[in-house]
């Protein structure tokens, strides 16, 4: 088993307000007053959210020391990745947080965030899908009520929103719905030219993905809605249900994407409707962190346009 350092449980927290001061980052806090050195650090606990726009301080969560010199050789990681089974690798790399701080320090050659048949993908406009084309192996009907043609996602994906929308029923928040799950290259194809046509190409790409760019053609994406009946997805953010997602999404394996704020680094406009499946682990590893992006979470460069 690689171990990094221990998982963190701060407290859960909105997204939308400032982030959770992560716990390496108050117990550094800590040293520093008891020493007496002036603090320099750049996040601030209940720090309000910059608006849309402006660029996410990056939080500054400390990247654990390893235990395993390369995690990729253990044994257990070597079998998980044979398998195929994500939730197994991240375990063997000892949980979340520890394979991403393996990832970020550029210990973990044997995971390819480019590949997006696996839950930490990372696709953005300076990050296309490989294949361009490239498809899930196993769709399912997302077990809610769809308001498109496009109510699919991966399986797992599937499996897994039905459960975060039977909590937030049993929540008494309401219904949630999908308006768009699973969209293939094609279908992304159409849906990025729909946008040029109503809006011109620059308010295109901010909120739509060039094909070969989308979450939603790796299956890992939906689109949410409040119903019933179901509102639109411009809707959503305002409503019990996506107030209930955008605190409650990590717990069922879900990001909320593209948050307020963030647009300097993903590149589009608050998203509050859209989620994107990373796993359990990886979810609370990026709630308990106070992330905001998944660029900032894997030390990826922010991707605010296309390279050309
Ligand atoms: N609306 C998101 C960015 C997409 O088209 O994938
Ligand atoms: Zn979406």
């Amino acid at each position: 088993m690689y171990v990094a350092r221990q998982p963190q449980h701060a407290p859960p927290r909105s997204p939308i307000h400032g982030p959770a001061l992560p716990l390496g980052l108050a117990v550094t806090a800590i040293g520093i007053l008891l020493s007496l050195a002036s603090a320099t650090g750049d996040v601030s606990a209940g720090q309000r959210m910059p608006e849309p726009s402006q660029v996410l301080q990056v939080p500054s969560v400390e990247v654990g020391a390893t235990t395993a010199a390369d995690p990729c050789a253990e044994q257990a990681v070597i079998d998980a990745i044979a398998a195929a089974d994500d939730a197994a690798t991240i375990a063997a790399f000892g949980g979340g947080e520890s394979f991403r701080a393996a990832v970020v320090a550029g210990n973990a050659p044997c995971i390819a965030l480019d590949d997006p048949s696996h839950v930490w993908v990372v696709v953005n406009k300076a990050r296309p899908l490989d294949p361009v084309d490239f498809a899930p192996a196993s769709l399912a009907a997302a077990p809610l009520q769809v308001t498109t043609g496009s109510g699919q996602a991966r399986s797992d994906v599937a499996e897994a929103i039905g459960q975060l929308a039977a909590a937030a029923a049993a929540d008494g928040v309401g219904q949630i719905g999908a308006n768009n799950g699973y969209r293939s290259y094609d279908l992304q194809v159409r849906t990025y030219a729909t946008h040029v046509r109503s809006e011109g190409q620059e308010n295109a790409d901010a909120a739509s993905a060039r094909a070969g760019h989308s979450e939603h053609q790796t299956g890992l994406a939906l689109d949410l809605v409040a119903c019933a009946p179901c509102g639109g997805i411009d809707a959503f953010g305002a409503t019990a249900q996506g107030e209930w997602v955008a605190a409650h999404s990590w717990e069922y394996g879900f990001i909320v994407r593209y948050e307020s704020g963030a647009t300097g680094v993903t590149g589009y406009k608050p998203e509050p409707w859209h989620v994107r499946y990373v796993g359990t682990e990886l979810a609370a590893a990026y709630h308990n962190g106070g992330f905001h992006t998944l660029e900032e979470f894997f030390g990826l460069p922010a991707a605010p346009d296309y390279p050309h």
